[in-house]
């Protein structure tokens, strides 16, 4: 047994949180941005995609991925307007990529993909914010992306003959 503090001493905030591994401002508004532009790359693909689908919770499932991407969307422009940014106005260029496959149930496939990426961005993201908004709100895009990556890795399985 070592008698040593049980915890580190503690630093003076500070100006912008870049500091004890959180992501300063300029960090933040870069990935906000890349995750806005992705969001809505994903929404167009779903709102794209829900038309014509094979089946039909395979269009059901298109046009709630669509609102829950729409959704995100105005949270990050949320976010990044109260950082003092303006939101990008971009379209990732996942969406002429996903546009360029023909085949829905393989469309649908690679947007899971996209969506995989996602989650492993919010991963790596979310634990350095130290914003407690950005942070619930970002928490809850990470949870409701691994829910509709399970809901449509469930319907590939069951009628995308994979
Ligand atoms: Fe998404």
């Amino acid at each position: 047994m070592t008698h040593e503090p049980a915890s580190p001493p503690c630093y003076a905030a500070g100006v912008d949180g870049a500091y004890m591994g959180h992501a300063g401002r300029a960090e933040i508004v870069a990935a906000l941005d890349e995750l806005l532009e992705a969001e809505r790359a994903g929404a167009r693909v779903a709102l794209a995609s829900a038309k014509q689908g094979p089946a039909p919770d395979y269009g059901t499932l298109m046009g709630d991925v669509r609102a829950d991407e729409a959704r995100w969307c105005a949270m990050l422009s949320r976010h990044l307007r109260r950082l003092e940014a303006a939101p990008s106005r971009r379209t990732g260029a996942f969406y002429g990529k996903a546009m360029a496959i023909a085949e829905p149930w393989e469309r649908l496939a690679f947007l899971n993909r996209g969506q995989a990426w996602v989650v492993r961005k919010l991963e790596t993201l979310t634990p350095r914010v130290r914003d407690e908004r950005l942070h619930a709100d970002l928490k809850a895009m990470l949870e409701s992306h691994r829910e509709n990556i399970a809901r449509a890795a469930a319907l590939l399985e069951r009628e995308g003959g994979r």
